[in-house]
């Protein structure tokens, strides 16, 4: 059962949400019904997945995919919403010859059935971000995509941030279930990535990458990679395939993809109080998994994973 439904904010300004069950929202109002065909999904073992939570720097690291499954570091043709699991059909996917990078925002739950461990091999890039530059991203991406209708402020977005009322539901719940699958099998082919990282050192993050899929490229390549994904150079090919793809940009003309791009833009949204109380669901939110996130590019003791 699916349905769309308009879920308030704790002002009272609404957000239009595809809800595929308790607890559990499409990653697109429409896309509600999608998701549930998701799951009998079939692909290829040398197909390549991207998952993680949406504003994570999910289009950054699928063009870095693309260009080392090319072999060529040329920015993609189209973009990566065309192998979302949620935007296509089995009949649309199987006319691409594989390897396929194909992408979701999906739950662990909510990913295909092959994927579970010991039925398909498909390897397994998973991003992860802090999630107070995710709560920001998330928040500017929302209001300018109309789709979601949401018009709420700062504060409100905030409180459905913590409540997990959002487009591919709770960042907290999609972070322990990923989690829960990284850490329960010992031969898991998923390679956990941090936007951090990527910010802090990409051409190593690049190599890391393409060692975990089986490419043997050189450093040259990496750097050369690290180079064309640069913000600035992503964001000047989506200027070209916009007029093809027009997903990207609001009616105002915003990219609500390529925004900032920048570790700690939190610290210009969050009040004290919310931080607060943001560090403390977190922590307990995440209590029983190893994983520990960067809030500012110099924070040395959260560095671990
Ligand atoms: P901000 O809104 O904080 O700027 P996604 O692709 O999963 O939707 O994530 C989008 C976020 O990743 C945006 O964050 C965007 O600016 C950032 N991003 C996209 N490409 C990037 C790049 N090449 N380098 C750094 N950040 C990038």
């Amino acid at each position: 059962m699916f349905s769309i439904e308009r879920i308030p904010d704790c002002e009272g300004s609404t957000i239009k949400l595809g809800v595929v069950e308790e607890g559990y929202t499409a990653p697109w109002p429409v896309m509600a019904e999608q998701s549930i065909r998701v799951l009998n999904l079939k692909f290829n073992s040398n197909d390549i997945i991207l998952a993680g939570y949406a504003k994570s720097g999910t289009h950054w690291v699928w063009e870095i995919l693309s260009m080392l499954l090319k072999g060529r570091a040329e920015p993609a043709q189209s973009t990566k919403e065309m192998l979302m699991f949620s935007f296509g059909t089995q009949e649309g996917f199987d006319e691409i010859p594989s390897p396929r990078i194909f992408n979701s925002h999906a739950h662990y739950s909510g990913m295909p059935y092959v994927l579970r461990p010991n039925v398909c091999k498909a390897k397994i890039v998973y991003l992860l971000r802090n999630p107070k530059d995710v709560c920001v991203s998330f928040y500017h991406h929302l209001r300018c995509a109309k789709d979601f209708d949401y018009h709420g402020s700062w504060n409100g977005f905030y409180s459905l941030f913590i409540q997990g009322k959002l487009p591919g539901g709770s960042w907290f719940d999609h972070i322990v279930g990923w989690q829960e699958a990284i850490e329960s099998t010992t031969d898991s082919p998923i390679l956990p990535v941090f936007y951090e990282d990527l910010k802090q050192n990409c051409t190593y993050q690049i190599k890391r990458m393409s060692e975990f899929l089986g490419f043997n490229y050189n450093n040259d390549f990496f750097e050369e990679i690290a180079e064309k994904c640069k913000l600035e150079n992503m964001k000047a090919n989506d200027q070209k395939l916009k007029k093809q793809y027009p997903i990207h940009t609001s009616e105002d003309g915003n990219n609500f993809i390529f925004r900032k791009g920048i570790v700690g833009d939190w610290k210009n949204w969050f009040t004290v109080s919310q931080n607060e109380e943001f560090d403390q669901i977190t922590q307990k939110r995440l209590r029983g998994t190893n994983v520990k996130f960067q809030y500012s590019i110099d924070d040395k003791q959260n560095f671990q994973n």
